[in-house]
């Protein structure tokens, strides 16, 4: 297995593929890999000739010192977990100092009117820390496709505005969320909770449910409040925001236009861990 820590030897390693005309498929992510991921990778290897996955804990995406610390990084299991998917699997697994070539520090980019709505607006500098060092992984990658999640909705909606402000010739293919059996969003922060709280956190998806089995009967406002409610009476989920958004611009509804299409989106804590889901609802 192709296991590159520095850009010169990922373009050793991808020149001769490139030569050959083959097509590369790459997925970034932080590690800690788990089925989500997994996902992500095996519909790369379907689509692509070669595939790149990255591991790399991006510095400048944490606006959380605690969090960056304490997020995981089991870096060997990560290597098993994809040499078990597929041994062909190129690992990209930078130092900061070489993706950035220098000071690790986020540009300022101009997202528009999704970069301030729930993710962006309760992690501020957060997108612009995502959209610094995707902007240096594609370059460096040089993808024909690159896979990102759902579960990140609105990162997956600013990576495509990413590629069209950087005019980066890569395709951006987003790719359902991955659940296991009791609903919860699988994610590489569910390996910091406790037995308790993971038993927890599937209401976060319990709650998505049925505001999505709800959405034709009742108005907006009113699956917010209750939605609002119901994590009130929860003492394991701390929520942060509970919002409905018009799928296209991520802007909060207030109400349902024939036309459009909705999704519902949560971030709530369960101790010091931020877990994040969403789900369309029409
Ligand atoms: P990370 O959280 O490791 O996620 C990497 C990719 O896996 C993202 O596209 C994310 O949406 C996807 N993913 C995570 N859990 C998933 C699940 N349960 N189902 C489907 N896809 C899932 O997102 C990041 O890393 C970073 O912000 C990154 C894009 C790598 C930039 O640093």
């Amino acid at each position: 297995m192709a296991i590159c820590t520095s850009i010169s030897t990922l373009q050793q390693t991808l020149s001769q593929k490139r030569a050959s005309g083959a097509q590369i498929g790459f997925v970034p992510t932080m590690g800690a890999l788990h089925d989500g991921h997994g996902s992500l990778v095996t519909q790369a290897l379907a689509q692509n000739d070669c595939v790149v996955v990255s591991i790399f804990v991006n510095p400048t995406q944490f606006n959380n010192a605690q969090d960056l610390e304490k997020y995981p990084r089991p870096f060997e299991q990560d290597v098993a977990f994809l040499n078990a998917i597929d041994p062909e699997i190129v690992i990209f697994a930078p130092e900061a100092a070489d993706l950035y070539g220098g000071a690790v520090q986020a540009k300022s980019y101009r997202f528009g009117a999704i970069e301030s709505a729930m993710e962006g607006k309760h992690r501020p500098g957060h997108f612009d820390g995502v959209g610094t060092v995707l902007n240096l992984l594609f370059r460096a990658v040089t993808p024909t496709r690159a896979y990102f999640g759902e579960k990140d909705f609105q990162q997956l909606q600013i990576v495509r505005k990413l590629v069209a402000l950087e005019r980066l010739p890569v395709e951006i293919i987003g790719c359902p969320i991955h659940r296991a059996e009791n609903g919860l969003a699988m994610s590489s922060r569910n390996r910091r909770l406790t037995p308790q709280q993971l038993e927890a956190a599937p209401f976060i998806f319990k709650i998505l449910k049925k505001t999505q089995d709800e959405f034709d009967s009742k108005s907006i406002p009113a699956l917010v409040r209750e939605a609002e409610a119901a994590f009130a009476a929860n003492p394991m989920l701390d929520l942060e925001y509970f919002e409905i958004a018009a799928t296209d611009n991520l802007q909060t509804a207030y109400r349902k236009h024939p036309s459009n299409t909705y999704r519902a989106f949560v971030a709530a804590f369960a101790g010091e861990v931020r877990l994040i889901d969403n789900m369309g609802l029409n």
